[in-house]
């Protein structure tokens, strides 16, 4: 064992490490920059449902939405230029994060997060000023590019930054960030329609610069993590960084487990093809599945279209708007609980539960839906207690996201990863949860117009079946260092036939110990 480490119960290395008020100053800045997408979740949905924005942009959905409450209310915002608008960002943000892999690998994650604020203010000042709705989609596209940058390398460097046994508490900072975005827009989409002469919608387009400005000076303050310093051959300055963020002298032990990895990453030629690799299949169907299911939770409904969502089960626009200031408080709220709770309790627990109080609300969110719309999407006189009921539901159902999924699906992925893959896999991890944030933006009001009520049931279908995944193939890795994580798999009833002892990505792995830790379900 090399000097300095010691061995806890089962067998893993602990480094020493403390919380330093340094670790969690540089952890709060880059963290900030989940604001930008999470301003930005929050932000569409509110301008389009704003009449003014509409008219002006959208004439045939205003004039849909002016016709009689009786015709088929489902059907009422089915639009693809509309859908367009809201989902060519997700496409952007797809292919920048490929192209963020590399700028992350070989410059350091801080240029990444630059990059990321930079295209962000762009976009947003485009939108702001926007005339036409060419404008409108160029400007989401560089907004697009900006979130790509941006969540592609904000988790990794929370992830390699934390002390080990914080590092849920810290990463989720991140997810906390994306909701308290979602939240003042929501906050500022409401004040803003009521603007006298309808120019609100530039207001509430525009002030993304605000989060931008945050990442992009916060970016210009930050240190680059040891990890990524050691990958780009600055050993000493990673030593004394490494020092200074851990708050300890003797960092011998996880430096040494660092280089070791960083070796072993720069002996692949390709970081591509390398995730291909028998020994990385845990990883990569990590990578894929855990985002894919992030969207299939149906979530994203609700961020995007909460207003739009109220509207059609009968609020009014102002109040719709408020309702969703509601759920965006309860988004936040919850995701407090997960910071607490994820190095307490571990991620599978928080996996499940999330997923069982998910499931309940959509069953009875499709109930309530289907008895008082029914297939025709005409429900007449709805009263009060209807829509208090569906929106109590839909903040259950939110909470419950907001302190499994969400956090976790952003969080496990970057700490699952080994140094050599870490940057290439956290790009396919982004890049499965942009297409499928972009698939159900862009089909889903097709889909309610179709589906009507059934939507929350095929959202339900696939929580029961992520719920399984996870129960069957999801170690738990609260309290392992990153440098450990071989060991998860090794242990695992189904992924140790991939991950043979001394097989596992990094080079300090050989020769270690054999048969360590517990067996996970
Ligand atoms: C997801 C977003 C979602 C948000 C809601 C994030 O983790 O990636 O798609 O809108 O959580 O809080």
């Amino acid at each position: 064992m090399p000097a300095g480490g010691f061995v806890v119960g089962d067998g893993s290395r602990a480094y020493p490490g403390k919380l330093t008020p340094f670790v969690l100053f540089t952890c709060v800045v880059a963290a900030m920059g989940g604001l930008i997408f999470g301003y930005d979740i929050g932000i569409s949905g509110g301008v389009t449902s704003m009449p003014s924005f509409l008219r002006r942009f959208f004439p045939s959905v205003y004039r849909k939405q002016q016709e009689e409450a009786t015709s088929n209310q489902y059907c009422q915002y089915d639009s693809p230029t509309l859908t367009l608008f809201t989902s060519s960002l997700y496409l952007a943000a797809l292919i920048s994060s490929l192209v963020a892999s590399t700028v992350t690998r070989r410059f350091g994650r801080r240029l990444s997060m630059l990059f990321g604020g930079i295209l962000f203010c762009a976009g947003a000042l485009v939108n702001g000023f926007a005339k036409h709705v060419w404008m409108l989609i160029v400007g989401r596209i560089l907004l697009g590019f900006g979130i790509g940058f941006a969540n592609q390398s904000v988790p990794l460097y929370l992830s390699e930054m934390a002390p080990y046994k914080y590092r849920g508490s810290l990463n989720i900072g991140f997810q906390l960030s994306i909701t308290v975005g979602i939240l003042v827009a929501e906050v500022l989409n409401y004040f803003f329609a009521k603007i006298k002469g309808g120019w609100g919608w530039r207001l509430s387009l525009g002030g993304a610069v605000v989060p931008a400005l945050i990442i992009t000076l916060g970016s210009l303050v930050l240190p680059d993590t040891p990890n990524s310093m050691i990958e780009r051959g600055l050993h000493e300055e990673a030593k004394t960084k490494l020092r200074r963020i851990r708050g300890v002298d003797d960092v011998s032990q996880e430096f040494d487990d660092l280089v070791a990895a960083s070796k072993e990453s720069q002996s692949i030629e390709d970081p591509w093809r390398n995730l291909l690799r028998r020994k990385y299949r845990p990883h990569l169907t990590m990578a894929i599945m855990i985002p894919f299911f992030q969207q299939l939770t149906g979530i994203n409904v609700i961020m995007f279209y909460a207003p739009v969502l109220f509207n059609t089960i009968g609020f009014t626009t102002d109040a719709s708007l408020m309702s969703a200031v509601v759920t965006g408080s309860v988004n936040v709220a919850a995701t407090l609980v997960s910071i607490y709770g994820v190095d307490k309790w571990g991620r599978r627990f928080l996996f499940l539960e999330g997923g069982t109080q998910m499931l309940i609300c959509q069953a009875v969110v499709a109930a309530c839906i289907g008895a008082k719309f029914g297939v025709d999407g005409t429900p007449g006189e709805l009263p009060k207690w209807y829509a208090i009921l569906v929106v109590t539901f839909i903040c259950i159902y939110v909470a419950g996201f907001a302190w499994s999924w969400g956090p976790l699906g952003w969080l496990v992925p970057s700490e699952i990863f080994p140094l050599e893959i870490g940057s290439a896999a956290q790009s396919i991890t982004v890049s499965v949860n942009m297409i499928f944030t972009f698939i159900i933006a862009q089909i889903f009001l097709m889909m309610l117009c179709r589906l009507k009520f059934g939507l929350f049931l095929f959202f339900a279908f696939f929580v029961v079946v992520m719920s399984i995944f996870v129960y069957i193939f999801l170690p738990e890795t609260k309290g392992i260092p990153i440098e450990e994580m071989g060991q998860v798999w090794r242990s695992h009833w189904y992924w140790s036939r991939f991950v043979e002892d001394g097989e596992y990505g990094n080079a300090l792995e050989m020769g270690k110990s054999t048969n360590q830790g517990t067996k996970h379900v």
